[in-house]
């Protein structure tokens, strides 16, 4: 079926570190023709962009300035999504450990997540995206026509990310999985848009099921979801 015969929808995708958001999220946007953002790469960016300029999380004031001033583009592409900051691409210094380590620190500021939160919702407001993140379903799109939650055991998740960082990973396994359970715990329990399932979010656990099937899953229910409102709106 041709995904431009229905009406557009938002779909949100959240759920912890590694339980394959990222690619899950970029095959549905493909095949429904939808656009893909990536809300963690922004708030990566934000994180890179802090300690470069030398500041630290403790210091929120400075750091929701740069993001309040920061010139954040996410660009799709061949080889997947470019992030361009003030003109510069950080697509790969973005995934750096560093950043992994801490990222979760600079998300927990009230500042950056509104500000984070405004430009997002300006990117769906013309529907047709598929946003990923944490607060999705529950504070940035709490109207996305399709939520899901998508999980995976804290094994599998360290072990996806281990094989994204490469030849060299610098880190064991057994790190990576407590860094993990760290940034899980850093996310669930923040303030503010902390990480939790929306209680209309559909919960889909990807231990051991290809990106494929979960992705194709997630299109049946948006384009079902999509012929709904067609049927209503007749
Ligand atoms: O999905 P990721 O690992 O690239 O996300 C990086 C960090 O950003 C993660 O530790 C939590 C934070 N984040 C967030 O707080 N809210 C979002 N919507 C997306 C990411």
């Amino acid at each position: 079926m041709n995904p431009h015969q229905t009406p557009r929808i938002n779909i949100a995708i959240d759920g912890p570190a590694g339980a394959g958001k990222s690619t899950v999220a970029r095959m549905a946007a493909r095949d429904l023709q939808y656009i893909y953002v990536d809300t963690g790469a922004m708030y990566r960016t934000v994180a890179l962009k802090a300690m470069e300029s030398g500041l630290t999380a403790d210091d929120a004031v400075r750091v929701t300035e740069l993001a309040e001033r920061l010139d954040i583009r996410l660009i799709p592409g061949p080889e997947g999504q470019k992030v361009i900051a003030d003109g510069e691409d950080v697509s790969s210094r973005i995934r750096s450990l560093e950043v992994n380590r801490q990222v979760s620190h600079f998300a927990k500021i009230e500042g950056v997540r509104n500000r984070m939160a405004t430009l997002q919702r300006r990117m769906a407001k013309e529907k047709g995206v598929v946003m990923d993140g944490r607060d999705i379903g529950t504070h940035v799109l709490p109207d996305a026509e399709l939520k899901v939650f998508l999980t995976a055991s804290p094994r599998e998740r360290a072990l996806r990310r281990f094989k994204e960082l490469g030849d060299n990973p610098g880190v064991t396994l057994e790190q990576l999985e407590l860094d993990i359970a760290d940034r899980d715990r850093i996310d669930q329990e923040r303030e503010i848009a902390p990480l939790i399932r929306a209680k209309d979010a559909k919960l889909v656990d990807s231990t051991g099921r290809t990106a494929e099937e979960v992705a194709s899953e997630i299109v049946e229910w948006g384009l079902a979801i999509a012929r709904t409102i067609s049927a209503e709106e007749k």
